[in-house]
């Protein structure tokens, strides 16, 4: 079998709406191989769609189908460590997953720009399809069809602390709460700040961070389906966050520290048990430059 892994992502990274992501150290595993039948299962006894639902199984197909061939079955064994509906991109990873291994399994007919846009055609955004591809920090632009997009790979001084909480926030949920129209003044706000979040990670000017997480496209109207968003954003800063800002389409919260502040994880947990926050869990990532590997 074809054994894959694919890294979580996080997109939006504060005002870049759609166009910005980046991968991180926290990993799903997917092993694929072709069979004459649907032969779905999870390792770890999580529930997931074991029929032709499975997104996985869409995906391999889909490119199957691109490619002119026919996929009778499959067989398919995933561990899922990404926990789903938490802004993390567990479903670009089995998109990914999909793809990567059906395109394998063609003998890899698929360049890696086929790659990106077939994810995104799937996904209807880039911005955790092309990370949890291409790994490190991907700005996309997706006209529906193609998308354009620079990966960068990133060798910071910083860690991730994906702050997750009990519950989960559909997409779709929290798309739909998001406004049809805004002004020029707030998309020259968004903007603004979505160049200058690449610009200063990758230059290092990272006390422009929290600044360049600042949006008025989604997390204000995201916020209210978070409870508890904005005291988690507090618990951050006091601890010495660079940045806190609604990871994709929430509801985890990601905050970004220094590698020199210790214990980071750590103390987010003591005050968020202090805060009666106990559901939220910690995990403490770094940015992975790699994408997706075929082990
Ligand atoms: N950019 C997307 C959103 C990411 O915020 O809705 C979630 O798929």
């Amino acid at each position: 079998m074809i054994k894959i892994q694919i890294p979580a992502t996080s997109a939006n990274l504060g005002a870049g709406f759609d166009a910005l992501g980046l991968a991180l150290t926290f990993y799903n595993y997917v092993e694929i191989e072709e069979s004459d039948r649907i032969d779905i299962s999870a390792s770890d006894g999580l529930d997931i769609p074991t029929d032709e639902k499975n997104l996985v199984y869409i995906s391999a197909k889909d490119l199957y189908a691109v490619c002119g061939k026919k996929l009778n079955g499959l067989k398919l064994r995933q561990t899922n460590s990404i926990p789903m509906a938490r802004g993390l991109g567990s479903s670009s990873a089995c998109i990914i997953a999909g793809l990567v291994g059906a395109n394998k399994m063609l003998g890899d007919p698929l360049s890696k720009d086929d790659l990106v846009d077939l994810a995104a055609q799937i996904e209807g955004h880039p911005d955790n399809t092309a990370p949890a591809l291409l790994g490190g920090i991907v700005t996309a632009v997706f006209d529906g069809r193609r998308v354009q997009w620079v990966k960068q790979e990133v060798y910071t001084k910083l860690k991730f602390a994906a702050i997750i909480p009990d519950f989960e926030l559909k997409t779709e949920e929290a798309r739909a709460c998001l406004p049809k129209e805004i002004s020029h003044k707030d998309a020259v706000f968004n903007l603004s700040r979505a160049a200058l979040f690449s610009a200063s990670l990758l230059t290092g000017k990272f006390e422009n961070l929290r600044t360049a997480v600042d949006d008025r496209l989604h997390q204000p109207y995201r916020m209210k389906l978070i409870p508890h968003c904005k005291e988690v954003f507090d618990i951050a800063y006091a601890h010495g966050a660079y940045a806190s800002y609604i990871s994709g389409a929430g509801p985890t919260v990601m905050a970004i520290a220094d590698e020199s502040n210790t214990y980071f994880a750590g103390k987010l947990r003591f005050s968020l048990d202090n805060a009666g926050l106990g559901g939220w869990q910690v995990h403490e990532l770094k940015i992975d430059n790699e994408g997706t590997k075929i082990l």
